[in-house]
């Protein structure tokens, strides 16, 4: 199959762009600094397949986005099976501290991009199912699209904006033949925890939310590193919906992913919410001197 891979630069990207790889598919790999980055990245025995691709897409560039369906027709005759919506990075701290261009952005590269993809790689995609495959895309969400945590709203925002899009074009696509799958992971051990942007907050206009917000990052890097899980199982999954003959839309992974999604489905809102604010401020707010 041919399967187009955004975020290929790491994590869950360069993950399941290898697995692809080794399954015999062909892959391009999109990311940031396109084939010069690629090649120092990946294992010689990848490049060695001759089935790795690479194009330079930030995704923040309406005009590199565009120069998509060339590659795609000139290189695959216009045949794109899998389109693989994976990059994305989150912007966290309190909601009341956050510019304008900073939410901008966080949903120009978790939701606008993504969404741009799609619209332009559907006729490829269209065409894989004219010429017999099954096509489909699969959408990296997060829980975090699924429930909303203190200091990442806007992250959460974008992810919420794209599970909704993803819904819509399960009835939108299907009558061409184009399936959708969401995959929503909890904790995961990858570099996302490293490459936050965080919020500035002012402690002199804000002593308040300063040290919340450092007892946040604190709390966060401690508890990326004791309890993420392996990231080889997102990138199983990619590979398993990439392959499937047929996909379900949601795809919850990993214990807290789990632990949260199931609390959703029980209780009510309210109950839910006053349970998980207390949860909340032990995991994120505790202070750090308690856990030393
Ligand atoms: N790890 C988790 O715990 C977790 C949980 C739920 C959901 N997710 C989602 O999983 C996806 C992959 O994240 P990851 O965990 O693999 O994180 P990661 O290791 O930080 O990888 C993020 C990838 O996205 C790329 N990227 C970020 N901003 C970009 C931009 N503006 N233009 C082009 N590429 C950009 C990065 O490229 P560069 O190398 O160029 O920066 C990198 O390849 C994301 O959508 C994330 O929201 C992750």
């Amino acid at each position: 199959m041919k399967i187009l891979i955004t975020g290929a630069s790491r994590g869950f990207g360069k993950q399941a762009a290898e697995a692809l790889l080794f399954r015999g598919h062909e892959v391009l790999a999109a990311l940031r600094g396109g084939e010069g980055r690629g090649r120092m990245l990946f294992s010689s025995e990848a490049l060695a397949t001759g089935r790795l691709h690479f194009i330079d897409l930030p995704l923040e560039s309406p005009e590199a986005l565009a120069r998509l369906p060339g590659w795609v027709a000139s290189n695959w005759g216009g045949r794109l099976d899998v389109l693989i919506n994976n990059a994305g990075y989150g912007l966290m701290g309190p909601l009341e501290h956050q510019t304008d261009a900073q939410v901008r952005a966080q949903m120009e590269v978790n939701f606008f991009a993504p969404l741009a993809l799609v619209r332009l790689c559907l006729p490829s995609l269209k065409r894989s199912a004219a010429m017999g495959g099954r096509p489909r895309i699969i959408n990296i969400s997060s829980i975090a699209g699924l429930v909303s945590f203190p200091y990442y709203g806007a992250y959460n925002a974008s992810k919420f904006a794209l599970e909704a899009v993803s819904e819509a074009m399960v009835y939108e696509l299907s009558p061409f033949g184009v399936q959708v799958a969401l995959i929503e992971p909890g904790g995961f051990k990858t570099g996302f925890n490293d490459s936050v942007e965080f919020t500035e907050v002012h402690p002199e206009r804000d002593p308040v939310s300063a040290a919340r917000l450092e007892r946040f990052k604190h709390n966060l890097a401690r508890k990326g590193s004791l309890f993420g899980d392996d990231p080889a199982r997102v990138s199983r999954l990619i590979v398993k919906l990439s392959e499937q003959r047929k996909v379900g839309l949601r795809h919850v992974i990993g214990r807290d992913a789990w632990a949260m999604r199931v609390l959703q489905r029980l209780l009510p809102d309210s109950w839910r919410i006053r349970f998980e604010t207390v949860f909340f401020e032990r995991v994120f707010f505790r202070s750090t001197q308690t856990l030393r």
